[in-house]
């Protein structure tokens, strides 16, 4: 990790440790990190996840790589340099959500691997749920809600992952949907099971 740019900067530590603030708001925060192409499902589940955790009483929120690149990373476009960056951001928001002991669902393509570990080494162990919407390119392709698939297609759009960026495909994710054969609602139960068997809810 790069060293801050400011000098003189003093670490502040709250009065609660971790333990007494999950007690106290009967709550543990956890970043679930959802990734894969474009049009592979990562907000649509994530969604899906974030209404069943909330209608049970959870704090659970999405941070949405669409809805981000409107306000906080509005600066960045989709070049190598500025994906490292609007996941970099992502990585450390998310990690101050989870401190505040919210269940942070992210749904970004987070193409590179090693981005994904960065954002991972910043939670506690267990509290980083790497989820890999497994969706062929083809099955991205074909249903193309936004229409950018084709664009990329006909050059319109540079640097499109899947089509002419790369995307790599995490090597041990702890949840891998199969979200271009599976439904919605399969793929959030599957989601919410490992929750619950790994004692985040
Ligand atoms: S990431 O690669 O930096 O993680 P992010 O998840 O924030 O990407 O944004 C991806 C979304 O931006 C896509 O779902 C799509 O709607 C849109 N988009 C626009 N241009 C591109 C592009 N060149 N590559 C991928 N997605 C793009």
């Amino acid at each position: 990790m790069k060293e801050p740019v400011s000098k003189n900067i003093t670490w502040h530590h709250g009065k609660l440790t971790d333990e007494e603030r999950v007690k106290c708001l009967n709550q543990k925060g956890a970043v679930v990190w959802f990734t894969g192409l474009s049009a592979s499902g990562k907000s649509t589940v994530a969604r899906e996840v974030e209404k069943a955790l909330v209608e049970n009483g959870f704090h659970a929120a999405v941070l949405d790589g669409d809805n981000i690149r409107h306000g906080l990373n509005r600066d960045l476009g989709f070049s190598p340099e500025h994906r490292v960056e609007n996941i970099r951001r992502i990585g450390e928001v998310a990690k101050l959500m989870a401190a505040a002991n919210v269940i942070t669902l992210t749904a970004f393509i987070s193409p590179y691997r090693a981005d994904r570990d960065q954002a991972r080494s910043l939670l506690p162990k267990g509290l980083f749920v790497e989820v890999f919407c497994r969706a062929s390119i083809e099955a991205c392709e074909k249903r193309d809600p936004k229409g950018l698939y084709k664009k990329a297609r006909a050059g319109e759009i540079k640097e499109f992952t899947g089509i002419s960026a790369p995307y790599e495909p995490p090597e041990r994710p702890e949840i891998v949907l199969a979200t271009d054969q599976e439904s919605v609602e399969e793929s959030a139960r599957n989601v919410l099971s490992y929750l619950s068997g790994h004692g985040i809810i």
